[in-house]
This record gives structure tokens, sequence and C-alpha cells, in this order.
């Protein structure tokens, strides 16, 4: 089992939805976040105020997937949310040790699926 973590631009989640819904991915957590990645976020003073400037505002989806379905929801993503421009996004595969379902106390396999 994987957790994949992906940040993506927010316009861009409804073609990601579609792409993760065309792979039979249908169970996701989605956050409203902000970060930088590369470009560097950066801190200005405005009025003896420290102020964060350059945080954009992304969409993080958390996903939860058997093996199997590792790499149809990593294409899926990819496809959905890539423009070619800079801050199209970043995917985090993680190791998952452990899943719940807590209506039915199913686990693993059977409560990710
Ligand atoms: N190393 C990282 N650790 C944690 N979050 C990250 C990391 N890199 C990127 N992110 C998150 O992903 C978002 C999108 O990153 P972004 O696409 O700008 O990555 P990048 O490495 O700068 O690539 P690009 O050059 O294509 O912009 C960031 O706003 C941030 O929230
Ligand atoms: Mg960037």
């Amino acid at each position: 089992m994987k957790l994949i973590i992906a940040l993506i631009q927010p316009e861009k989640l409804p073609d990601v939805k579609q792409a993760l819904f065309n792979a039979a991915v249908h169970k996701m957590t989605v956050t409203n976040v902000v970060g930088c990645g590369q470009q560097k976020g950066f801190t200005e003073t405005y009025r003896g105020v420290v102020t964060e400037v350059n945080l954009l505002k992304k969409v993080r989806l958390d996903i939860a997937v058997n093996d199997d379905f590792v790499k149809p929801t990593i294409k899926a993503i990819m496809n959905g949310a890539r423009t070619g421009r800079i801050g199209d996004g970043k995917i985090f595969v993680l190791p998952l040790e452990e899943c719940y379902r807590i209506r039915t106390g199913e686990t693993n396999s059977a409560a990710i699926g």
C-alpha cells in the first residue's frame, strides 16, 4: 500500500479528478494549501510585519492505494495536471503501513479498495 500525495495547480483539479475517475480511482482527500517549490519562498517586511509573499495556492490530494493502483494513479495525476509550465506540481509516494475502515473493521487492502 502507498500513500500518494500530490500538489497541483488549483485550476487543474477538474482535469485531475476526471483522469483519476477514468483510472478507476475514486477515493481521495482534497485540501487547499499554500506552498512553494524550487522558485523559493521568501519573506519581506511590510510596515514592520514580516510577510510571506511567495507562498502560492495549491491543491493537495491524498490518495491511499493498493500497489497495483500506484502507477495508474501517478499517470492520471501527471496527465491531468501537466501544462509544461513551472509550478505544475509534485507527487510524493510514501509507504503506507496500515488502513482501517472504521464501519466494518476491514483492514489494509480490503479497507482501501
Ligand atoms: N521538496 C518539497 N517539499 C514539500 N513540498 C514541495 C516540495 N517541492 C514542491 N512542493 C510543493 O509542491 C508545490 C508545487 O511545486 P512546484 O511545481 O513549484 O515544484 P518545483 O520543484 O518548483 O517544480 P517547477 O520548477 O516545475 O515549478 C509547491 O507549491 C509546494 O507546495
Ligand atoms: Mg516551482
